[in-house]
């Protein structure tokens, strides 16, 4: 038997780090996805190709996996102990993102093998415990994470997520451009929100005002968006960027990125996700000459545009 299951990555409108502190964000699906095939094998191996690196593994050693495919790994660990079930599987994984980007990939990846998994040892896992298992994924891997990413690859669409008190979903029926750069990134995820969460403990006070800050970006985000007032969506993704900057989570790239972006012409540009490189997005006013000025300005430092729409599709079975 062979499945097949995709998830979406994701760019964070304003709200990424505060999210880990208790307060809202604003997060979309992309229309990039990632994409996990699965079929049972007939001995307790989990042999997986992805794009980036391979491996083989005995099922009954996954605890100690320490390798690059650790979402993987852990997803297979985390539902084999949740089922009390396990087969040996050979898994291909493919990503039209790069990995590690800050697009959420590694959330998309622990959602569509979780999918697929619990296909293959045939456990009728519902929506919601999928949401709820990939978080875990990502809890255990990075020690700190909001449930942001695992939400929005479970779902789709764009949504206002409050950890613990509400996930809202908000219906966007009209287009906001926006430009994707993106460069190498020097520290993964867990490092920046690690990074963080260090400043937090030495300079509470100041750290705390800066992410209630942020929280009000976010609920005033929230408004411009639902009032299609896209020139303050782009005021308070700069503001959303500076105070991410004061956290320490952007770099020389990433600002250079943006303030060139800025000043091709985009009505805001901040960066996207945990930050230590990885992606910008800016948004763009709905003028060819000015958009390619954008993507030239990214380009002119060494950045690569990624072209992406939002997109409403959450995790899919695919054919
Ligand atoms: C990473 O995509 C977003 C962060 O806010 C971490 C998290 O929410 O788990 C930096």
């Amino acid at each position: 038997m062979k499945v097949k299951f995709s998830s979406p990555g994701k760019i964070t409108l304003f709200g990424e780090h505060a999210i880990v502190y208790g307060r809202p964000a604003i997060v979309s699906a992309i229309n990039k996805r990632v994409y996990v095939s699965m079929e049972k094998r007939d001995d307790d191996f989990i042999k997986i190709i992805s794009d980036l690196s391979s491996d083989f593994i005995s099922i009954n050693e996954i605890s100690n996996y320490k390798g690059s495919l650790i979402y993987i790994i852990k997803a297979i660990e985390i539902l084999s102990k949740y089922t009390g079930r396990k087969k040996g599987v050979n898994i291909i994984i493919n990503s039209e993102m790069p990995i590690s980007a800050g697009l959420g990939t590694s959330a998309a990846v622990s959602i569509a093998t979780i999918a697929a998994y619990s296909r293959i040892i045939d456990y009728n896992i519902s929506i919601s415990e999928i949401a709820k298992l990939g978080h875990k994924v990502e809890l255990e891997v990075q020690g700190i994470a909001s449930i942001m990413d695992t939400t929005i690859s479970t779902f789709g669409g764009t949504m206002y997520i409050k950890p613990n008190v509400t996930i809202e979903k908000i219906k966007i029926d009209y287009e906001i451009p926006f430009i994707l750069g993106y460069i190498k990134r020097e520290y993964n995820t867990a490092y920046m929100v690690n990074k963080v969460k260090s400043l937090m403990n030495e300079n509470k006070e100041i750290i705390e005002k800066i992410m209630e800050t942020i929280g009000l970006i976010v609920e005033e985000g929230k408004k411009a968006i639902l009032e299609k007032n896209i020139e303050k969506i782009g005021l308070l993704m700069n503001i959303n960027h500076g105070l991410l900057d004061s956290l320490g989570v952007s770099n020389k790239e990433l600002n250079d990125m943006v303030y060139l972006a800025r000043k091709a012409g985009a009505l805001g540009a901040k960066l996207t996700g945990a930050g230590g490189g990885g992606c910008i997005i800016a948004l763009c006013p709905n003028n060819e000459s000015i958009k390619n000025n954008i993507c030239n300005a990214i380009e002119s430092i060494g950045g690569k545009v990624i072209p992406i729409l939002l997109s409403e599709e959450g995790l899919k079975e695919e054919d």
